[in-house]
């Protein structure tokens, strides 16, 4: 009886085992694509004549190969976090002449440095994916994979894809900020150009929708006025800018309420909120609570806060990239982006609305 006992529960274990394999296996089946601008570009604009660009030292100081890779980083940005937590390879920008074969099945990286909502946002930059074309080339993708894989398993693997969009903060900071009196400051007062803005970002995001996308990240905008470029350039005394706050301010709760509307007309919870600038605001509130010495100063560049300028072979660079939120005058360090995405991934509903990483792949693992 006890031989049967044990031999019942010996059986229970190894289907629970074989289910847990199943499942981390379905999970690292799942693809995921990026888009959006130098947070969660992998590289793509290294394969453009643009200045915006992160493919010469000391860019990727940290990344395991030690090499530039493009990733405006030190380290891995976010999105290579996140593969790494559903269980996947790194994606590869689009752009990249390897992408090519079974590594399509991956996902794909769409994202470009110096981009925005707007056309007219980073156009200093000259040649960048703009929106509308990163979405062109999702399109494109879907139809590589097609002759790959067939329409039927296309479609799939999109419909079951997590996606992640990061765009916005450049229609601030190159476009409507850029320079005293730009035009779009002259054309609009700040709420009336947030307001245009979110139009524009809902028709994008519903044109990624039909496009297929069902698991959308959408990240709001950081506290765009206390990034150590905007300390350095605008407020020498330290305190977060104030136009800029403002800006962070008026679009991140549009942005909720807009991802809300979307989902309900949709009828399901399509588009996924990350409250970047909350997560942001822990750091730079107290530092020292995510081992951070400073918040303030970037950890490669020159000048106030280490803010002046690009980050570049003859920057100051900090020897312990770890202790610095910001790696650069913009970008998170390596450590502030495992730091977000642990958020992303188990975050409470302030941070995640209206739910976090973990629980949206517990739910799509039964599906
Ligand atoms: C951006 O440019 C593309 C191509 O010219 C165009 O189709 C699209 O409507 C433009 N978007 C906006 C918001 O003006
Ligand atoms: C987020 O994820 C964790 C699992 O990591 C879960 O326990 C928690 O309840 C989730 N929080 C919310 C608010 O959904």
């Amino acid at each position: 009886m006890a031989r049967m006992l044990l031999l019942c529960s010996w059986m229970a274990f190894i289907m629970a085992m074989a289910l847990a394999a199943f499942s981390t296996q379905a999970d690292a089946a799942r693809a995921f694509f990026v888009f959006g601008d130098s947070l969660v570009d992998n590289g793509n604009n290294n394969y453009l004549v643009t200045t915006a660009r992160a493919d010469s030292p000391p860019y990727g100081i940290d990344y395991p190969t030690h090499h530039p890779t493009g990733r405006f980083s030190n380290g891995r940005n976010i999105p290579d976090f996140i593969s790494e937590r559903i269980g996947s390879e790194p994606t590869l920008p689009y752009l990249s002449p390897e992408l090519n074969g079974e590594r399509l099945l991956v996902g794909a990286n769409f994202a470009s440095a110096g981009i925005g909502i707007l056309n007219d946002t980073g156009i200093q930059f000259i040649n960048i994916i703009r929106m509308f074309r990163q979405l062109e080339y999702f399109q494109e993708y879907q139809q590589r994979v097609a002759g790959l894989i067939g329409e039927e398993g296309a479609r799939q693997l999109v419909d079951q894809a997590l996606v992640l969009i990061t765009v916005g903060g450049n229609d601030f900071v190159n476009n409507y900020f850029l320079v005293p009196f730009s035009a779009r400051s002259r054309q609009y007062s700040l709420p009336d150009y947030v307001k245009y803005l979110i139009s524009e970002y809902e028709k994008l995001l519903q044109r990624l929708y039909d496009l297929g996308a069902r698991r959308v990240l959408v990240t709001g905008t950081g506290p765009l006025g206390c990034v150590p470029a905007e300390l350095a350039m605008r407020s020498p005394s330290g305190q977060c800018a104030a136009e800029l706050q403002r800006a962070a301010a008026l679009f991140n709760p549009q942005l909720v309420q807009m991802l809300g509307r979307l989902n309900s007309r949709i009828g399901a919870d399509v588009f996924i909120g990350v409250n970047t600038q909350q997560m942001h605001n822990d750091f730079i509130d107290n530092p020292q609570a995510y081992g951070f010495v400073t918040s303030k100063v970037a950890c490669c560049g020159q000048g106030l806060y280490n803010g002046l300028g690009l980050c570049t072979p003859l920057s100051n660079l900090c020897p312990d990239r770890d202790l610095y939120a910001f790696w650069d005058a913009f970008h998170p360090s390596e450590k502030a982006n495992a730091l977000i995405v642990q958020q992303i991934l188990s975050g409470t509903s302030s941070y995640m609305h209206p739910m976090n990483l973990s629980t949206i792949m517990a739910l799509d693992s039964r599906n």
